[in-house]
């Protein structure tokens, strides 16, 4: 049986005090259930939040990281600081952080390889832009994508990797893909894992969708067969409307 779960990615939002206001929100709503929640807010709340939520099933997940193991990198975050805190699990390869950090596929092959080093969990974020969807190429930008980042991992650390398909056209703009399109694109994602390694491991791999998911259209959205979850933007901005898309499965 696959993982089903939904993270919240917070983005650049929320400071200190907004941060502790929302996961203790998140406690008293969350109930135990069989859908893993994880929560990714900006590195100055990780460890805040950690600390708050020991004890509860709530993880914590980081945004971002270097592919470095240290050094001369002003600013960045590696594995190793991420794990002394205790963080588990990396998003890497959003598509904000293609866009407006150009992080590219070897790069993100790169920060694969480094997260897997020490033994952290990824999200790996990936999807095609309006226009190859218009083209009709989204499928072939999509296999791109998660073939150069991804699979020149042996199989065994496949039980580290999450995917989670996020057409850039769907994020942040209140248009979400329609439950068939996710549907298909996951369908597809499977089959090209299975092409590439083995049906068991294309059936194992837990395949979350982003892109405008909100309490309204998540329950239609994780109905599908190949669509366990999803990485929720917006909407996990908000206790309850988080809490309601978690529910939903
Ligand atoms: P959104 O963001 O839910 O606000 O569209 C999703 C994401 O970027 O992961």
């Amino acid at each position: 049986m696959r993982k089903q779960i939904v993270a919240g990615n917070w983005k650049m939002n929320n400071d200190y005090v907004d941060s502790e206001i929302l996961v203790s929100k998140l406690l008293v709503q969350h109930k135990h259930s069989n859908t893993e929640v994880i929560i990714a807010p900006p590195f100055t709340n990780l460890l805040a939040s950690i600390n708050a939520l020991k004890g509860s099933s709530i993880k914590v997940a980081a945004q971002n990281m270097h592919f470095a193991e240290s050094g001369a990198y002003t600013g960045e975050v590696s594995a190793a600081m991420l794990k002394s805190i205790g963080v588990e699990t990396v998003i890497l390869g959003h598509s904000e952080r293609r866009a407006y950090f150009n992080e590219s596929d070897d790069l993100l092959a790169k920060k694969v390889d480094t997260a897997l080093a020490h033994e952290m969990r990824i999200i790996f974020c990936f999807g095609e832009e309006l226009k190859d969807r218009k083209s009709g190429n989204e499928n072939s930008v999509v296999e791109s994508q998660i073939k150069k980042a991804l699979f020149h991992l042996p199989e065994a650390d496949w039980s580290q990797i999450v995917l989670a398909y996020e057409p850039v056209w769907a994020i942040g703009t209140g248009e979400t893909a329609t439950p068939d399109q996710a549907q298909d694109m996951h369908a597809f994602i499977r089959k090209t894992l299975a092409n590439a390694y083995v049906q068991s491991l294309a059936d194992s791999v837990s395949i979350l969708y982003g892109g405008s998911v909100k309490s309204s259209n998540a329950k239609e959205i994780f109905s599908k067969t190949d669509v366990d979850g999803g990485l929720i933007g917006g909407a996990a901005l908000d206790a309850e409307h988080f809490t309601a898309i978690v529910n939903a499965f």
